[in-house]
Parts: structure tokens; C-alpha cells; sequence
């Protein structure tokens, strides 16, 4: 790697990866939510995971290749169905807790918080290459990523507002009945 589009070549194979990993767990976590707007918003965010994978294959066209792209490095970290392993990571941690017996408002309740911290990690890594995009001059491609990353804000706020608008009260009472009238984002 030679320069910053060499970094932001890799860190869009990077979001590849993890846009991949979320649209594959993304499904079981829709399976086991309760509340109905939840089990709607992740239904909705995997539509919309799907359309931001595809978005990549565009930035790819637009950051053109070099030999390393399919030969050197990152044929070597991102062959074989190679993953990301932070959202490895973090994709196991839930799955490991979801697997728990648990009321489920309790289970709505972990799956926001996995969702989020899953979020957070797309957020984070979305706003670090549309900057470098930025910083490059790659007008098309800063917009493709920040595109996707309000998107990803979206589905935060979204988690967050379900979140202190009754699933954390229901959770709480350990009870599935809509205690709560209060809702609004926290950002
Ligand atoms: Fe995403």
C-alpha cells in the first residue's frame, strides 16, 4: 500500500466484507425480535444493507483497480470468504446471547443493543473512507459513502428511538404490554 487511495481500496473491501457478514445475520435477528416495529425496522434495514452492498461494487468502478487489488494483499486478506473479523466478533457475541433463554422484551431489548454496537462499527468505518474520499478529491465516491452513511445514522436513531420509546421499560417489567407513552432520539 502506497497511498491514501491504496488505504481506501482496502477499507472499501473492508465494508464489503462487513455489509456481507450483517445482510447474512441480519435474518435470525429479525426471527427472534418480539416487538413488531422492531422486527420491521430490521427487515427494513436488511433491504436497505442489501442496496448498500451493491453501492460498493460502484465505489469499487469508481476507485478503479491496481495490481494489488486482485494479486497482492487483498487477494490475500479478503480470499475464501475471508471476514472481518471485528464484526466477527461482535455478530458472535449476540448470537451467543440471543441464544439465551430470555423473556422476550428482554430479547428485544439485546438485540437493539446488538444491532447498535453493529451500527456503531459501520458508522465508524463508513465516516473514516468518505473522509479519506473527501480528502482524494473522489467527489462520486465521498457521496456513495456518506449516503450510506446517513443511512446507517438512520437506523441508529431508529434502534435508539424503539429503544427509550418502550422496549427498555418492557424489558424492565419484564413484560411484553406497552407501558410506555414517551419516544425520541437521544443523539
Ligand atoms: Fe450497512
Amino acid at each position: 500500500m502506497n497511498d491514501l487511495k491504496d488505504l481506501l481500496r482496502f477499507d472499501v473491501q473492508h465494508l464489503i466484507s462487513i455489509e456481507e457478514q450483517i445482510i447474512k445475520a441480519l435474518p435470525a435477528m429479525i426471527d427472534k425480535a418480539h416487538n413488531p416495529q422492531l422486527k420491521q425496522a430490521l427487515e427494513q434495514h436488511l433491504r436497505v444493507t442489501e442496496i448498500q452492498r451493491d453501492r460498493l461494487d460502484r465505489v469499487k468502478q469508481h476507485l478503479g483497480q491496481d495490481a494489488d487489488y486482485d494479486n497482492g494483499i487483498f487477494a490475500g486478506l479478503f480470499s475464501s470468504g475471508s471476514k472481518n473479523k471485528g464484526m466477527d466478533g461482535l455478530i458472535d457475541d449476540g448470537q451467543k446471547i440471543l441464544a439465551l433463554d430470555m423473556n422476550p422484551a428482554v430479547k428485544d431489548a439485546a438485540i437493539i443493543g446488538c444491532a447498535q454496537k453493529i451500527e456503531h462499527v459501520e458508522i465508524a468505518a463508513y465516516g473514516t473512507a468518505r473522509t479519506y474520499a473527501e480528502h482524494l478529491g473522489m467527489t462520486d465516491v465521498a457521496q456513495l459513502l456518506q449516503q450510506t452513511l446517513l443511512e446507517e445514522h438512520d437506523a441508529d436513531d431508529l434502534l435508539t428511538t424503539l429503544a427509550v420509546g418502550g422496549v427498555n421499560q418492557r424489558a424492565e417489567a419484564g413484560t411484553t404490554m406497552n407501558t410506555s407513552t414517551s419516544s425520541g432520539s437521544y443523539r
